[in-house]
C-alpha cells in the first residue's frame, strides 16, 4: 500500500503546479454560471406570489456569490496560485490573463449589482432579537400563539370526574364560551391572548362557520385524538415578524360527520389505519386555499394578507 500512496501525492502536487489556471478558469466559469441562473430567476419574478420574500431570497444567494467573486479577486491580484506558492514576477502571458479574469470579474458584479438591492425592510432578526431581550421595543409581543383548538384541553375541565375530553368536545365549541384561552385558524395574538386575531370562513354548505381546527378527542378517534384536518405552516421569523400559513378548506359540506362515523367503525380492529379528512375524497372536488401572511412594520404595527385561491 504504501508505495502507491507516496505515488498518489506526487501526482496530485504535479496537477495542481500545472492545473493552476484551469482551476481558476474553473471556478471562474462556475461563478458565471451561478450569477446567471440567480440573475435569470431574480429577472423573472412574475410567478412569484410574494415579492418581499422573493427578492430577500435572491439576495441571500447574492451573498455568497458576492464571497466568491472577491476570493476569485484576491487570487488573481496577489498572484498567489491555487497550489499556495507565490508567483515570481508575473510574465506579459500572466498579466494579460490578470487583465482578462478582471474584465470577466466586473462584468459579474455589475450584473450581481442590479439585483443586489435588499427589500427595504430587509428583516435584521439578530438585532430585534437584541432589541427585545432588552426591553426597547416588543417585538415578541405579538405572534402566532393562538391556540389551534381550546376545545377538549384540561385546561377547560371542569367535568368534576376528570373526563376533560367529553366535557368540551369540538361540537360545543361554537356555542360555549372558552375559560382560559381562545382558538382560531392560523391566527395572531398578544402573548397573553388579550387581543387575538384570526379568519373564520364558510364555505355556503357548513353548518357552521369554519372558526378552528376540526378533530376527534381521545374517546371518539379509533387511535385517541386527533386532529382531521389540512394546514401547513410555511415561513416564520424568529420574532413572528413575518408568519406565512396554508390552510385547505373544501367546497362542500366539511365532512364532519363522515369523520366521526368513520374513526367509530374503525374501532372493530385495532389495526385499522386512522381515516383521514383526505381520504373522504373531498378535495378532488374542488376546494379553497387559505394563504396567511404577516408581516410587523414594527413591533406593534402588523399586516395581515389573505389570499384565497380557488383549486
Ligand atoms: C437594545 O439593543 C439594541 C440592539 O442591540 C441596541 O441598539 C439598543 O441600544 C439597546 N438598548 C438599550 C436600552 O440597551
Amino acid at each position: 500500500m504504501k508505495p502507491l500512496l507516496v505515488a498518489a501525492i506526487f501526482f496530485s502536487a504535479a496537477c495542481a503546479r500545472h492545473d493552476g489556471n484551469e482551476a481558476q478558469h474553473e471556478s471562474l466559469r462556475k461563478l458565471g454560471h451561478d450569477i446567471t441562473k440567480v440573475v435569470a430567476s431574480a429577472k423573472n419574478p412574475d410567478s412569484v406570489d410574494d415579492p418581499t420574500a422573493f427578492r430577500y431570497r435572491v439576495h441571500q444567494q447574492v451573498i455568497p456569490l458576492r464571497e466568491r467573486l472577491e476570493r476569485i479577486r484576491q487570487h488573481t491580484n496577489t498572484g498567489v496560485r491555487t497550489d499556495g506558492a507565490n508567483d515570481k514576477d508575473p510574465t506579459d502571458k500572466q498579466m494579460k490573463d490578470r487583465d482578462k479574469v478582471e474584465a470577466e470579474l466586473n462584468q459579474m458584479e455589475e450584473q450581481l449589482n442590479q439585483i443586489d438591492s435588499p427589500p427595504a425592510e430587509t428583516p435584521n432578526a439578530a438585532d430585534r432579537l437584541a432589541e427585545d431581550a432588552n426591553r426597547s421595543s416588543y417585538w415578541k409581543r405579538f405572534g402566532p400563539y393562538l391556540a389551534e383548538r381550546q376545545w377538549g384541553t384540561v385546561r377547560e375541565d371542569y367535568s368534576g370526574d376528570q373526563n376533560g375530553w367529553s366535557y368540551f368536545p369540538h361540537a360545543q365549541a361554537q356555542s360555549r364560551a372558552y375559560r382560559w384561552g381562545e382558538d382560531g385558524l392560523l391566527g395572531l395574538a398578544d402573548r397573553q391572548a388579550r387581543l387575538c386575531f384570526a379568519p373564520a370562513l364558510w364555505n355556503g354548505n357548513d353548518p357552521c362557520l369554519k372558526e378552528r381546527l376540526f378533530g376527534l378527542t381521545g374517546p371518539e378517534g379509533n387511535h385517541g385524538e386527533d386532529v382531521k384536518e389540512l394546514y401547513y405552516y410555511l415561513d416564520a421569523t424568529p420574532t413572528a415578524s413575518y408568519l406565512k400559513a396554508l390552510y385547505k378548506y373544501p367546497h362542500e359540506r366539511f365532512p364532519y360527520e363522515k369523520l366521526l362515523q368513520e374513526a367509530n367503525d374503525r374501532k372493530r380492529d385495532m389495526r385499522l389505519p386512522e381515516y383521514e379528512l383526505i381520504d373522504t375524497g373531498c378535495f378532488e372536488r374542488g376546494y379553497f386555499d387559505m394563504l396567511v401572511q404577516y408581516a410587523k412594520a414594527d413591533a406593534e404595527d402588523i399586516l395581515i394578507r389573505l389570499s384565497f385561491t380557488n383549486r
